[in-house]
């Protein structure tokens, strides 16, 4: 069985930056931890709205990447030129609603209108691994292979909003994972993956990659909670010491 690749998305330790509009925690810094431990690719998700990942980061983040970058963008054009300029391994198209709190649902293959699949091909021609991130639908699958892209990344929210009743969303998806690799698409999965619900979906045989952001930047701001506490007390005790 080969290895599943781990991409670990990085937007929300810029969530944390941008709550005071600093520099720290640096998302490139993050990245680059990610990939000494363990990480086979770095996402990042540049929205128009910039509520997390900015411009600069992604300027910073390209030529540091030890792995591969997932650049996840929308259509908005500046966003796509910005990716053709910096040629990421790979852009996951995804839908993007300013009021969402996350990406919500899969691309609406149908309703596209031309955009998407100029998008898609300006994209490949600059030599770009193009995926979509779509529900694990038969009718969202068959229309990706029609636009004729690299992969399509199945969004798994359906799954994790279920969970632990989620024998049908995995039954969706597994079967979903089965059409998509017999009409010669690669497979990735993500969103709401968690340490508690991941591995399921990290046996269906076919997901060659999964994209996780949210559970991970949690379990290590608690992991790192009692070391950082540890460390500034160190510091204050260690000034009243000294008077
Ligand atoms: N994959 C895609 C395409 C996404 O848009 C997101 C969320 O930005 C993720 C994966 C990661 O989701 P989560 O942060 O819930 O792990």
């Amino acid at each position: 069985m080969t290895r599943i690749r781990l991409y670990i998305n990085v937007d929300h330790v810029a969530t944390v930056r941008q709550a005071r509009r600093t520099v720290e925690p640096d998302p490139v810094e993050a990245a680059a931890l990610a990939e000494a431990h363990g990480a086979d690719g770095i996402t990042v998700h540049l929205r128009e709205d910039r509520r997390h990942i900015q411009d600069h980061d992604l300027e910073r983040l390209a030529p540091r990447i030890r792995t591969v970058l997932n650049f996840e963008l929308a259509t908005h054009p500046e966003i796509v030129a910005l990716a053709c300029r910096l040629r990421p391994y790979q852009a996951t198209l995804v839908p993007e609603r300013r009021e969402e709190v996350t990406t919500e649902g899969g691309l609406d293959l149908v309703g596209a209108g031309p955009q998407l699949l100029d998008t898609a091909r300006r994209l490949a021609d600059y030599g770009i691994r193009v995926s979509l991130f779509i529900d694990p639908t038969p009718d969202a699958v068959r229309h990706a292979a029609a636009m004729q892209v690299a992969a399509v990344e199945f969004h798994t929210g359906r799954y994790a909003h279920a969970w632990p009743q989620a024998g049908a969303a995995l039954a969706e998806l597994e079967q979903a994972v089965e059409l998509a690799r017999s009409l010669h698409l690669a497979v990735h999965a993500g969103h709401g993956l968690t340490y508690r619900n991941v591995t399921p979906v990290a046996a269906v045989p076919g997901i060659e990659e999964l994209n996780i952001g949210h559970s991970i930047v949690s379990r290590a701001v608690m992991a790192g909670m009692g070391p950082a506490v540890r460390e500034m007390r160190e510091l204050v005790d260690a000034a009243r010491a000294a008077i």
